[in-house]
């Protein structure tokens, strides 16, 4: 299993001592000084996502951090989305509670290589998946999220044959979906690859009433007995239209807080992974806390930082997927 990478910082540790009473009412306050808005992903822990100013998938937090009047942005998720954000708004300041909040299938994917291998594919478009780093994002053609890879995928000429970095999960369904050959990078999410099919079937026969809904960075095993598959914001959506009141759900657990927020009558089951541990839950996005938050807008740090060279050669992708997936 890979561990969370150390990024190169010149940052101080964050010292956890003096820490104030309330630190709800101490993020709030710091939030109106700095001018900052609190971004966070669906899988960060609860109280974090009971305290952002907004709460999304990868795309649309990507629209938040443009759209926004605030100074700072504060990253509640994993560091390729604050990356994104930087890049989007590069004059305002972007804080991140934890550096080290990285992701399985950004570091599955070093630049160096990915540059390689798009080498043997000269006449390809290169369509990555937003979870890499900002030189790959500058490598590559368009970027597409879970919600907008479809949409992006079904305009591309059918003439035009694709490469498609770094979730061979996603590619796979990706390319069932549309019925378009890609050659898929071979990287995985160590959050979605955990789930037991074997286990799910199981757990289907306690609840036969339950539906399973999944995010499409899980194995084929598990898609196959998905009765749904969506980003996070889609399988909220679906759980909050749908008559069912029984879900199983397959992505990470952070997810049911805004499920069971919005629809307490409705009972959500987590898909259980292979291991008797909390895979399901991402080691990544776990490591910001309320603690971190509140450090990291006292001291104005961890703090993102990019050139401006390679802002300018990551934008480029970015702002085809803001496009195409209007
Ligand atoms: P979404 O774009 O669906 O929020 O997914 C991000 C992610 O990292 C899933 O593991
Ligand atoms: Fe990356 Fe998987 Fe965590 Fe999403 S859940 S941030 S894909 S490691």
């Amino acid at each position: 299993m890979f561990g969370p990478k150390t990024y190169n910082s010149t940052d101080v540790p964050i010292q956890v001592d003096n820490l104030p009473m309330d630190l709800e009412d101490e993020i709030l306050r710091l939030k109106k000084n700095l001018n900052a808005v609190l971004l966070a992903h669906y899988y960060q822990e609860s109280e974090i996502q009971d305290i952002a100013d907004f709460v999304g998938d990868s795309l649309e937090l990507s629209k938040r951090a443009t759209s926004t009047d605030a100074e700072v942005i504060v990253f509640a998720g994993v560091h390729f989305m604050a990356e994104t954000a930087k890049i989007l708004s590069p004059s305002k300041q972007v804080l991140i509670p934890d550096l080290n909040a990285g992701c399985s299938l950004a570091e599955g994917c070093p630049a160096d290589l990915f540059k390689r291998w798009r080498e043997q594919y000269p006449n390809y478009v290169a369509i990555t998946y937003i979870n890499c780093s900002a030189e790959v994002k500058a490598l590559s053609d368009i970027i597409c999220t879970s919600s907008s890879a479809e949409k992006i995928i079904r305009q591309i000429p059918e003439d035009k044959p694709i490469l498609f970095a770094p979730d061979k999960n996603l590619g796979n369904y990706l390319m069932k979906k549309t019925g378009r050959k890609m050659e898929i990078w071979q990287g995985t999410c160590v959050v979605h690859e955990t789930f037991s099919a074997k286990k799910l079937i199981h757990l289907k026969s306690l609840y036969p009433d339950a539906k399973i809904i999944a995010h499409p960075e899980c194995e084929e095993v598990i898609l196959d007995q998905a009765d749904f598959i969506g980003s996070t914001s889609a399988l909220l959506r679906h759980v909050q239209q749908s008559s069912d009141k029984e879900f199983i759900v397959a992505t990470e657990t952070g997810i049911i807080h805004q499920m069971e927020k919005s629809c307490p009558e409705k009972l959500f089951i987590p898909a259980p992974p292979e291991e008797s541990c909390a895979c399901n839950q991402c080691p990544y996005m776990k490591l910001n806390t309320m603690e971190k938050v509140y450090l990291c807008m006292k001291n104005r740090k961890p703090e993102i930082i990019l050139t401006d060279d390679l802002i300018q050669k990551a934008i480029i992708p970015i702002q085809r997927m803001m496009e195409m997936s209007r």
